[in-house]
């Protein structure tokens, strides 16, 4: 399900489904409904392949007829979406980490500068004993992933991945330049962006996309 990329600490993922949903997802003629499924859809095999690499511990379990082996998680899970569009991600998540914990990033990109700006940011406490999910769908220039990060740095986090549905080679850089220690999973990595900071080919404004506000 896994695609080597040319980039170290950048994880495709290659599955088709994923291929069907990345195509609906940048039809321009997906309505938000449709749109919100697919990235549910997308983000189920992103949890899936992200978790593949957690740790789990043992214990036992009585079954109705007698004691067996059982396993659970070793880590907490904390999953924090970037709003608004990192929202559409997290069902698909809290589907397969049902116990997840949830903090919210608040962080809108200035039209001009192309720089985020931060508006709201609460997350659990104790970060630096989770492993931390961010969500967003689309790096583009990098600027507001690489902001989450260092953020959620400040605030203690240290175990990290970045899970997102389009990557342009512009933020992966970005992103691994600013952070190395992360690991991104991605659905897809496109071209380019444009001069507007929109990733090419790609699928639009995911918030707009998902929340109807075109
Ligand atoms: C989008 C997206 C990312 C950011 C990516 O958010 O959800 O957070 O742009 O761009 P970057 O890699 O160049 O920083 P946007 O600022 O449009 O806010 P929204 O989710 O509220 O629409
Ligand atoms: N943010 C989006 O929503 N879409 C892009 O293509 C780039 C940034």
């Amino acid at each position: 399900m896994k695609k080597k990329s040319s980039y170290k600490n950048l994880v495709l993922i290659k599955h088709p489904l994923v291929e069907r949903d990345i195509t609906i997802l940048r039809d321009k003629k997906t309505k938000s409904e449709i749109f919100r499924s697919a990235v549910t859809r997308i983000s189920n095999v992103l949890a899936v392949e992200i978790s593949n690499a957690f740790s789990i511990s043992e214990f036992k379990v009585d079954t109705p007829l007698e004691k067996t082996k059982g396993f659970r998680l070793k880590q907490e899970i904390v999953l924090i979406p970037v709003l608004r569009a990192g929202l559409a991600m997290v069902d698909g998540f809290l589907q397969l980490i049902p116990d997840a914990k949830l903090g919210h990033i608040g962080l809108e990109r200035n039209e001009i500068t192309l720089l985020p700006n931060s508006y709201y940011f609460k997350t659990p406490k104790n970060l630096s004993k989770s492993e931390v999910i961010l969500l967003d769908p689309m790096l583009a220039t990098g600027g507001s992933a690489s902001a989450a990060i260092s953020v959620l740095k400040k605030r203690g986090a240290k175990d990290f991945v970045f899970a997102c549905l389009l990557a342009a080679p512009e933020g992966v850089k970005k992103l691994l330049k600013d952070h190395p220690d992360v690991i991104i999973f991605s659905a897809a990595l496109d071209r380019q962006i444009n001069k507007k900071g929109y990733i090419l080919p790609g699928l639009g404004d995911a918030g707009d996309r998902t929340f109807g506000t075109l």
